[in-house]
């Protein structure tokens, strides 16, 4: 069973996909957008969620994605098709860190996909290279909230604890005007959803051949995730404007 096919299934409930509510994502947009028509980029936009979200809430806004994923992307586009936004959505396939656009963005995304540039400094050195003066950034990526082990560490990468997450960030020139510490709740609803998502996928159709293999990675995924990172891992979504350009 391929990778795209356990995320595809395993995101069917939780479409973003990364340790939010709707609530969440619906302040951290609002915070990050500042004009009506606004250019909106999103750099590892995996199915587009934030994107489709962003257009259906504003009429005037125009977005475009980009991963590495074409099976999130040809998710990404059914959907804006379905909600009436596609002529206001380009999408392309390629790495984010390779992307050359010829135009500024007034709001450059980037959430749980700092893996693709190399950590969160270097994402926000990314996204700066594509924002309009006076833009904003709207970036999530994992810290540590207690020590981790070193199973974590190997699962998810060297994060640094929250404050120096924040002050590394504000090290490197930009100020936030608002962010989010993910909640308990939000974390554990992610994982519950996803891989319960994936199991009832698997209990539901016992004659598919991907059935027994699918029941087996939910079960070791949950099982990873209560033994190694549920007790040290957080997430955080900033937005942020340049301290000075
Ligand atoms: C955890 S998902 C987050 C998706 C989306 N931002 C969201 O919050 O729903 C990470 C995404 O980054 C994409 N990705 C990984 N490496 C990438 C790269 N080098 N360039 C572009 N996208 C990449 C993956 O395909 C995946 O869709």
């Amino acid at each position: 069973m391929n990778r795209e096919k356990i995320s595809r299934i395993a995101h069917t409930h939780h479409p973003i996909k990364a340790p939010l509510d709707d609530d969440s994502v619906r302040e951290l947009l609002e915070r990050g957008i500042s004009r009506p028509d606004a250019r909106v980029l999103d750099l590892g936009c995996g199915g587009g969620e934030w994107l489709l979200r962003a257009l259906s809430a504003h009429p005037r806004l125009r977005a475009e994605g980009v991963d590495v994923s074409r099976d999130a992307l040809g998710r990404a586009d059914e959907a804006a098709v379905g909600l009436g936004v596609r002529d206001r959505l380009v999408l392309h396939h390629g790495s984010a860190a390779d992307f050359a656009p010829t135009r500024p963005y007034d709001l450059v995304l980037s959430v749980g996909a700092s893996h693709a540039f190399g950590g969160l400094v270097p994402t926000l050195a990314a996204a700066r290279e594509h924002l309009a003066p006076g833009g904003r950034v709207l970036v999530g990526d994992g810290f540590w909230e207690n020590e981790p082990s070193p199973e974590a560490v190997e699962m998810l990468g060297d994060f640094a604890g929250l404050a120096t997450t924040v002050e590394r960030v504000t090290a490197d020139g930009w100020t936030p005007v608002h962010g989010h510490v993910s909640t308990r709740r939000e974390l554990d609803d992610y994982e519950w959803t996803c891989w319960g998502t994936l199991a009832a996928w698997a209990l539901d159709h016992p004659d598919e051949p991907d059935s027994g293999e699918a029941l087996a990675t939910a079960a070791a995924r949950r099982l990873e995730w209560l033994r190694s990172y549920r007790d040290c891992f957080g997430f955080l979504c900033l937005v942020l404007r340049r301290t000075s350009d």
